[in-house]
């Protein structure tokens, strides 16, 4: 299957930070309208694109929004000071181009009273070109967000982007949508709001969906870089099934299906035990009574930096295994 390269390019150059979503919501929605029954957009922004099946109903989750930094205020000179929304890291903070929705640039910068190392989020600055505070004003107001600036970039065998965490997830969602014929699941195709927030989205519409079993579809760290934390997964070695993170354990059952699943059909995978992070499954597992769930992980170099690195392989994998997870009823 060819690698849809311009699908990829497009849907993580979007602006989309947590809680402004509409135009991620907006490209999906166009893109997704022959190949589900209906659309819609929920209270909180979360699209729910269902796909009719006479089965179990199936809830699959990948996030729309992107890490960012909010505006608090701005000082005499023009510096503009942020917090953060989601899991910004100051190590690969410092130094990178942010852009708002409005197209302007910031470049961020840091108190030098301080060693690098002692360095916060406080004592970063975003200079946006202005020269006085009036200036800088007219351009950007408290509590506009601004997200990575970095262009797509793409090799044999690796894509590199921001956002990769999580439009990949959505981008899985949408090319196994257009594989997929007759489902035997009741599909429910959630692309969410708010995760870097707090998997916020995923439990409203969870709540809504009420779901048989859920599928989150994420992006997941990877082990095998240089002297990398001890961690089992890497790229290239096929889709991640996850067994745990802080937010979920995988039910068994959901799991012991997948891994049939790929065994049946040649897909390449791997077990992803995450000593860390949540996902927007961890969010479905604890709706109502409880939701058997899992998450189809995508491993990732550089996870929440402007350069998110991923394998095109491993991508392929998760699609094949979504796409055959809901063309089989799931028994649970
Ligand atoms: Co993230
Ligand atoms: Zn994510």
């Amino acid at each position: 299957m060819k690698f849809n390269s311009e699908g990829l390019k497009e849907i993580t150059g979007i602006y989309g930070p947590s809680g402004h979503e509409e135009k991620v919501v907006a490209y999906i929605q166009e893109a997704m309208k022959d190949y589900v029954d209906e659309m819609t957009v929920d209270s909180l922004g979360n699209l729910i694109a269902h796909k009719k099946g006479m089965g179990p109903k199936v809830m699959i989750a990948g996030h729309m929004d992107q890490i960012g930094l909010m505006v608090t205020d701005v000082d005499d000179k023009g510096f503009v000071r942020f917090t953060n929304v989601g899991g910004i890291m100051m190590e690969v903070t410092i130094g990178q181009r942010f852009i708002f929705e409005d197209g302007r640039i910031g470049i961020v910068g840091r108190e030098e009273k301080q060693a690098i190392e002692k360095s916060r989020l406080e004592h970063l600055y975003l200079d946006i070109g202005a020269k006085t505070k009036e200036e800088a004003l007219g351009w950007v107001s408290i509590g506009d967000i601004c997200v990575y600036y970095s262009e797509y970039v793409e090799s044999e065998h690796t894509a590199m982007a921001r956002a990769m965490d999580d439009r990949i997830g959505c981008f899985v969602m949408m090319e196994a949508l257009k594989r997929l014929e007759k489902v035997e699941n009741d599909c429910y195709f959630v692309f969410t709001a708010q995760e870097e927030v707090g998997t916020r989205g995923a439990r409203t519409s969870a709540y809504r969906i009420e779901p048989d079993v859920g599928l989150a579809v994420d992006i997941t760290l990877s082990g095998d870089t240089p002297e990398a934390k001890r961690f089992a997964v890497s790229l290239h070695d096929g889709v991640a099934i996850k067994v745990r993170d802080n937010s979920l354990l995988s039910h068994p059952k959901v799991n012991d299906r997948l891994i049939a699943l790929c065994e049946k059909h040649t897909i390449k995978y791997q077990m992803e035990v995450l000593e860390f992070g949540g996902t927007d499954a961890g969010a479905m597992s604890l709706t109502k009574e409880g939701v058997p769930a899992s998450c189809l992980s995508i491993p990732t170099r550089y996870g929440h930096s402007d350069h998110e690195v991923i394998s095109k392989e491993d991508v392929e994998a998760a699609i094949q295994l979504l796409v055959k997870s809901l063309e089989t009823p799931f028994e649970i």
